[in-house]
C-alpha cells in the first residue's frame, strides 16, 4: 500500500470511501482533482482547518492510483490505493449491490436478492479492503486518537480497529437508513452477525434519525445472540442514552456501546453566499428560457439512483397533467438527475429509464412553445442551485433515504419561497413533516394530487411554510454535526 503523505500520528482520523478531493487522468497526462459530492462528503468538509486531522479514503478510479503513485494530494488526506478488482468487489459488489439494496429496500423478487458463491467470493474482499482502511487507520493514529469511520462501505473497520488499537476511541456513523430486522436478515446469517459486531467494534454508532437507529437496535436484538450483551434505552422515545453492554468475553471486559441520532442539516450561510454568485446568475437565465415566461417550476435534484424514485416522480406529473389539463403549457418540470454507479448495470438500465419517460411525456403533452419536462443529466452544482432559486415546487420523493439534503436546501435558496412535496420515507421527514406535503413514494396518484395541491397552494402559506422549513433545515449546519459526534467521543 502506498501513501500520499507521511502523515504525523494524528489526533482526529476520518475515514470514508469517498474523500474530499478525487483525480482525473487527463490525455495529456495530467491530473485534474475534483471536489467530493454528497452529504457525507460535505458533512466532513465542515471539519475545517482549525481541528487537525487525517481523511483516510479510497482510490476511486485510474486518476486517484496514478495520484497515490505520484505522491499527489492534499494535505491531510491519505488515499489508499487498494488493488482494482478488490475494490471493486467490495465498493459495487457488497457496498452499493449488496448493503445499499439491504438499508434501502430495493430488491425486488424473484430474482434478489441471490447469495451464492460468487457473492461469498466479493464478501472477501470486502473484508479486505474494511481491514486496508483499519489498517491504515491503526498506523496512523496518535495514542487515544478520535476516530470517525463513515458508512456501509466500512462497516468491519471498528472490531477491526479496536483488536488493533484498544487504545482508541473509535465512532461510526451510518448516512443510509436502516432496514427493519425482518428484510435486514435476508442476509445470510454469518454475515448479518459479521456486520452488527463489526459497528459494535466502536464506542459510539451515529444514525441519521431516530427511526434509522431504533431498526439498527431491532436487528441487534434480533440477530445477535442473546448472551452477547444487552440493548439499554429506545431510540424512538426521548428517554436518553441508548447504548449495548457487551458481556465479559475471555479477556475482554464488559464495555459499552453507544447509539446515538446526529441530525444534518443544510450550511444555510454557505448556501446564500454561492447562490448569488454570477455563474448561478448566468444558468438562471438559461434555465428561465428552456421554461418559458409565466409558467411555474417543479424541480428535483438527484443522483440517477434506483432509491431516489425519480421515474415515479415524472409518472406523477404525467398523471397531472392527464388530470389536469389546465396545468399543461403553465408548469415545467426541472429535472436534474446526476449519472451514479455507472459501473452497474442496474443503475444504467434506470439512467435509460428516466431519460425514457421523460422524453415520453414531452412527446405526448409537449407543444412548440412548451417543453413539459427538462432533464438535466450533466452534474452541475451551479445549476443546480439556479434551479433551486427557481422552484416553486420541489419535489424530493424518494422510496428510502438516510436524510436528503435537497429538502433542507432547496427552501433556503428558492426566491419566491417553494412548496416542499417530500416523501415519508425520507429521514428530513422527521424534521420537516409537518411543514411539507408528504407523500407515500409509491402513490403516484396520491403524489400527482401531492404536486396539484403545491401548485395551487396561495403566496402567503407558501411563504409561510418556506421560513419554517428553512429555519429547520439548517439548524444542524454540517459543522454542528460533525463536532458533536467529535466531542461525544471525547475520553
Ligand atoms: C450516499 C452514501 C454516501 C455516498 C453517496 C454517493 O449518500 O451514504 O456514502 O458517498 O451516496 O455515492 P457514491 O457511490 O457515489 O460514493
Amino acid at each position: 500500500m502506498v501513501t500520499t503523505h507521511a502523515a504525523p500520528r494524528a489526533q482526529v482520523l476520518l475515514a470514508s470511501n469517498r474523500g474530499p478531493v478525487s483525480y482525473a487522468l487527463k490525455d495529456d497526462g495530467s491530473l485534474e482533482p475534483k471536489r467530493g459530492g454528497g452529504g457525507l462528503v460535505s458533512g466532513l468538509s465542515a471539519i475545517g482547518s482549525d481541528v487537525e486531522s487525517v481523511w483516510v479514503c479510497a482510490a476511486l478510479g485510474e486518476g486517484d492510483r496514478e495520484a497515490v503513485r505520484r505522491g499527489v494530494g492534499e494535505h491531510g488526506v491519505r488515499m489508499l490505493d487498494i488493488d482494482a478488482e478488490v475494490f471493486s468487489d467490495a465498493y459495487n459488489g457488497i457496498a452499493n449491490s449488496v448493503l445499499w439494496f439491504v438499508q434501502h429496500m430495493l430488491y425486488q423478487t424473484p430474482l434478489e436478492p441471490v447469495f451464492d458463491a460468487e457473492f461469498r467470493r466479493q464478501w472477501a474482499s470486502y473484508e479486505a479492503y474494511n481491514r486496508a482502511f483499519a489498517q491504515a487507520l491503526a498506523a496512523e493514529a496518535g495514542d487515544g486518537a478520535r476516530v470517525l469511520v463513515q458508512d456501509y462501505h466500512l462497516a468491519l473497520v471498528p472490531g477491526m480497529l479496536r483488536e488493533l488499537r484498544p487504545d482508541l476511541r473509535i465512532g461510526h456513523f451510518s448516512h443510509t437508513p436502516w432496514a427493519p430486522v425482518d428484510y435486514f436478515r435476508m442476509l445470510p446469517d454469518d454475515i448479518a452477525r459479521q456486520l452488527l459486531r463489526g459497528m459494535l467494534g466502536a464506542d459510539r454508532l451515529g444514525f441519521l434519525t431516530r427511526r434509522w437507529a431504533s431498526a439498527f437496535m431491532a436487528s441487534v436484538a434480533g440477530v445477535l445472540p442473546a448472551g452477547e450483551g444487552e440493548l439499554f434505552g429506545a431510540a424512538e422515545g426521548e428517554s436518553g442514552r441508548c447504548f449495548f453492554r457487551h458481556a465479559p468475553a475471555g479477556s475482554l471486559p464488559a464495555r459499552d456501546t453507544d447509539i446515538a441520532v446526529h441530525s444534518l442539516g443544510a450550511d444555510g450561510d454557505f448556501l446564500r453566499r454561492r447562490s448569488h454568485e454570477p455563474d448561478v446568475e448566468e444558468r438562471m437565465a438559461a434555465l428561465r428560457e428552456q421554461i418559458g415566461a409565466g409558467r411555474k417550476t417543479i424541480v428535483r435534484v438527484d443522483r440517477t439512483e434506483l432509491s431516489k424514485n425519480i421515474v415515479r416522480g415524472l409518472l406523477a406529473y404525467r398523471h397531472l397533467l392527464e388530470e389536469h389539463p389546465e396545468w399543461r403549457e403553465r408548469v415545467v418540470h426541472v429535472a436534474f438527475a446526476y449519472p451514479s454507479r455507472q459501473d452497474l448495470a442496474v443503475y444504467r438500465e434506470y439512467t435509460e429509464e428516466v431519460a425514457r419517460v421523460a422524453a415520453d411525456i414531452n412527446s405526448s403533452y409537449g407543444t412548440e412553445s412548451w417543453t413539459p419536462v427538462v432533464l438535466h443529466v450533466q452534474d452541475d452544482f451551479a445549476r443546480s442551485l439556479a434551479a433551486y432559486r427557481l422552484a416553486d415546487v420541489a419535489l424530493v420523493n424518494p422510496v428510502r433515504d438516510g436524510m436528503n439534503l435537497v429538502a433542507k436546501e432547496v427552501p433556503v435558496v428558492s426566491d419566491a419561497g417553494c412548496v416542499l412535496v417530500l416523501s415519508r420515507e425520507a429521514g428530513a421527514y422527521e424534521e420537516l413533516g409537518e411543514d411539507a406535503l408528504v407523500v407515500n413514494p409509491y402513490d403516484v396518484t396520491g403524489t400527482a394530487s401531492a404536486l396539484y395541491a403545491a401548485l395551487s397552494m396561495g403566496e402567503g402559506e407558501r411563504g409561510e411554510r418556506t421560513k419554517r422549513l428553512a429555519a429547520a433545515g439548517t439548524a444542524l449546519p454540517p459543522r454542528a454535526w460533525f463536532l458533536g459526534q467529535l466531542e461525544a467521543l471525547a475520553p
